[in-house]
């Protein structure tokens, strides 16, 4: 199947994948087209400023007011229980997820890591498809990073099909179901409870580089007609519930709107670097961000570091060694990230919290202070992210607890010797 996209960073879209479908030059008409209702779902405030004002209206087949009560379910790995435990001043790392047990779906599957009133951080590990159980989540935006396995998303609005090194952002409320096409799938998922994610501004960089906006991909209208004894469950207030419903709630033929799921290829970021010496900070690195109400202090960034050439002269070359206003939350999706020698592999995870020392591993900074500078170094082989946020980051109790926490994380440092000589330049 040959998925089509539309593009644009939150553009105003309309599509339908029946003729005819949209109502033409009003909302919600006396009648819709062959039979269908007319419902708007509202991302934002109705009277948010026109730039960042974000809704949809759907024509579909039956209303989403269609399910049966929603029932509490027993507590999962995947909550937002980020008070459990204090906020940890450790540095900490963890292995890959081990493979998971067999008949995980993508909800099942998900793993809460660390979080706080703006961001929630989790993993996933799963192998078996949404089979009649869709979701949507009314607490958070979720932006979706695969690490390992295609996921198949069919949402609401269409359906987006991401693999690792892309990603996908399904905003809050939109009801939607995973399928697995390579039969199991692995990665990294940030809850963002803040404003919607949107693109930076560039300042002096202009008006191209970094993520452009046309890049960003929309699906088209596709509907499921479907009937069965079907869940839908709903993450609500960091808690699971499900209803019974007796349809597939993924029945909109038609719709047009600026508020809907999307995808990005971070392989098309534009990377932008020094030139002469030195390391401009990691938010040239930034893809999406949701701001706070604070100027410049993000609620949640978005950054890759993604293959780049390092050219700087007289510089030590890795990310330098560094103590940080804001928490960082960092997965590898790819190859080897630039700053460790070993122990941060793809599919593992660090977590440094505000002002947490950390940086390059003692082998990193041997290499890396007697490198040719007259070459320049090519990494090519990369894909490392960060979520990064303006709130301290609590681990859950079961990430600390977990088998895959690298207990001896500290002692990448320990190496580091003292080369300290007063009498020699
Ligand atoms: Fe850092």
């Amino acid at each position: 199947m040959t998925l089509a996209y539309q593009s644009g960073f939150g553009n105003e879209f309309a599509t339908e994948a029946l003729a005819g479908t949209l109502p033409q030059g009003r909302n919600s008409p006396q009648r819709v087209a062959h039979g269908l209702y007319a419902e708007q779902l509202s991302g934002t405030a109705f009277t948010a400023p026109r730039h960042s004002n974000r809704r949809t209206w759907f024509y579909r087949i039956r209303p989403a007011a269609l399910h049966g009560s929603f029932e509490l379910l027993p507590d999962s790995a995947f909550h937002n229980r980020f008070a459990e435990l204090p906020a940890d001043p450790n540095q900490l790392r963890w292995s890959p997820l081990p493979a998971t047990t067999p008949g995980k779906d993508f909800i099942d599957g998900l793993f809460a890591m660390c979080g706080n009133a703006g961001v929630g951080v989790h993993r996933y590990a799963a192998n078996a498809d949404m089979q009649g159980r869709f979701f949507s989540n009314t607490d958070a935006e979720m932006l979706i990073v695969p690490q390992a396995g295609r996921l198949r998303l069919r949402t609401e609005m269409g359906v987006l099909e991401i693999e690792p090194q892309e990603i996908a952002v399904i905003p809050r409320g939109i009801r939607f179901a995973v399928d697995l096409p390579d039969g199991s799938a692995a990665g990294y998922v940030a809850e963002n409870y803040g404003a919607l994610l949107r693109l930076p501004d560039l300042g002096p960089i202009g008006s191209n580089g970094l993520a452009n906006p046309r890049d960003f991909l929309y699906p088209v209208a596709a509907y499921e007609e479907s009937e069965g004894d079907f869940e839908l469950l709903n993450k609500f207030q960091g808690r699971l519930w499900r209803a019974p419903i007796g349809h597939s709630p993924l029945d909109v033929v038609g719709w047009h709107g600026n508020y809907a799921p999307y995808k990005y290829d971070l392989r098309r970021f534009n990377t932008i670097g020094s030139i002469s010496h030195d390391h401009p900070d990691p938010s040239i690195f930034l893809v999406l961000y949701s701001p706070s109400d604070t100027a410049g202090t993000s609620n949640l960034d978005f950054v890759i570091f993604p293959p780049r050439w390092l050219v700087a002269q007289d510089t030590f070359r890795p990310p330098w060694f560094h103590r940080n206003i804001a928490s960082e939350f960092m997965g590898l999706i790819h190859g080897v990230y630039d700053a460790k020698a070993d122990g941060f592999v793809p599919g593992g995870a660090s977590l440094h919290n505000a002002m947490s020392a950390h940086g390059p591993d003692a082998a990193t900074f041997d290499k890396a202070s007697s490198a040719d500078l007259s070459k320049p170094d090519v990494i090519a082989e990369t894909m490392a992210f960060m979520f990064e946020t303006r709130h301290m980051f609590a681990p859950t109790q079961q990430a600390l607890q977990c088998a895959s926490r690298q207990r001896d994380y500290q002692s990448c440092w320990q190496g580091l010797r003292k080369n300290f000589t007063p009498d020699n330049a």
